[in-house]
């Protein structure tokens, strides 16, 4: 995808181990789409050689601040002129004093002084450094200064300890690079989602679920948090990474999840993707069913319906539903929407079964249909985002 489609960014590289997953993430930002400016430090090139940027990115690495191949001899404030953003990855403990100072004493550092463009930074460093009151109180200062802070992650570090301190895997780091440049549409806004299938227990090794990869949902989720809001997801089963800033809550059957949604609200809005298993078996065996019998008849309860239940509420969210058809979309999807009484339904016409990248996706609300021209999950999702906000503000 290519999210940073016609950005300029100057990504400044410090003299710390992480240095060498800079250059993972110069490549990341520059397939999402982006012109990529690498400025070095002298201590990182100790770690990684200009030259590997050079060949990642196409342009040239700016290293010292005595170079006289510009004209004017200006590349600490001409780099950053035009560029939508300055991230720093990684920053050392060093490199954050020197902004929370306002040092200005190699290229990079003029750079952040002189820039007329939002700064990002992703600390890396060893945990101690990383708890010393100092450096504490420096990234306090510097987030003071409006300079947004990307980690750092806890867990193994170089130096064989283990704690807080770790850069942002480059993946990470390009994703919040992304959200940081989506507009902020539902800021302030808490969102509640759930997500994936439930798995309704048979016995102690088998369970009645849906088809469900939990994709639409997670993909929802992450362009709610990119948006602004603090989000909760309450997801089925499903092999997929928790999106960047989401507070994921694990369930596997549908009472659990309709427990987990109760017990998260309050919500502005509530955004129910899961495939909810609508029956259960009344009564799971205690030990595997063993074979034998020529028929097995199961004995199946309703399950309870979240999101009507939800939206009954007397203080219920804006609710939003989903309604995956395999025919007759507009009718099905609409009489969902009245069932219901929700303000909007996500109609998806599922033609080659579940799982897919891309969906075909309507909207419909009172005011009628909404076809969303066809896209990737994360697309749709952001165009989603945007007609939930409109409709909000139009209520607000
Ligand atoms: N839903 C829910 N709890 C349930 C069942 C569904 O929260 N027990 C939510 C789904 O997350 C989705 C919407 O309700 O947002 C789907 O509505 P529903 O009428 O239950 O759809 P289906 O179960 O697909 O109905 P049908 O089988 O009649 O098509």
């Amino acid at each position: 995808m290519n999210d940073l489609q016609g950005k300029r960014i100057v990504l400044g590289v410090t003299g710390g181990i992480a240095a060498y997953k800079a250059c993972e993430l110069a490549r990341l930002i520059g397939k999402a789409g982006a012109d990529v400016d690498v400025v070095m430090t002298e201590a990182a090139t100790q770690f990684v050689a200009p030259l590997t940027f050079q060949a990642l990115t196409g342009r040239p690495v700016q290293v010292s601040m005595w170079q006289t191949d510009r004209a004017n001899g200006m590349a600490h404030i001409d780099l950053t002129r035009g560029a939508d953003a300055l991230l720093v990855a990684p920053a050392t403990a060093d490199f954050i004093a020197k902004l929370a100072h306002g040092f200005a004493d190699d290229l990079l550092s003029s750079l952040c002084l002189a820039r007329d463009c939002p700064l990002l930074i992703a600390p890396a460093m060893n945990r101690q450094m990383w708890i010393n009151p100092a450096t504490q109180r420096n990234v306090a200062q510097v987030r003071g200064d409006g300079v947004v802070i990307l980690g750092p992650a806890s867990g193994e570090q170089a130096c064989g300890e283990v704690g807080e301190g770790r850069m942002l895997e480059a993946e990470a780091l390009c994703q919040a690079l992304i959200a940081f440049f989506q507009p902020k549409l539902l800021a302030g806004k808490r969102v509640l989602l759930t997500a994936g299938p439930t798995q309704e227990p048979l016995d102690p090794v088998r369970v009645l679920t849906n088809l469900s990869s939990g994709k639409m949902g997670y993909a929802l989720a992450r362009a709610c948090a990119e948006a602004g809001a603090s989000v909760t997801l309450v997801s089925g089963p499903v092999c997929l990474p928790t999106p960047a800033g989401v507070t994921r809550i694990d369930v596997v059957s549908a009472l659990e999840m309709r427990d987990a949604v109760i017990n998260a609200l309050p919500a502005d809005i509530f955004i129910a993707v899961a495939a909810v298993a609508d029956y259960r078996p009344a009564a799971p065996a205690a030990h595997k069913i063993k074979k034998g019998a020529e028929r097995l008849t199961l004995d199946l309860v309703a399950n309870p319906d979240i999101l009507a239940e939800v939206a009954a509420l007397p203080d219920a969210p804006f609710c939003v539903g989903f309604a995956a058809e395999s025919q007759q979309l507009a009718e099905y999807a609409e009489a969902k929407r009245r069932a219901k009484r929700l303000p909007l339904v996500v109609g998806n016409l599922v033609q080659d079964g579940l799982g897919g990248e891309a969906n075909q996706i309507t909207l419909f609300d009172a005011a009628g249909s909404h076809p969303l021209p066809p896209g990737d999950k994360l697309t749709l999702a952001r165009a989603i985002v945007r007609h939930i906000a409109e409709m909000i503000h139009a209520h607000d």
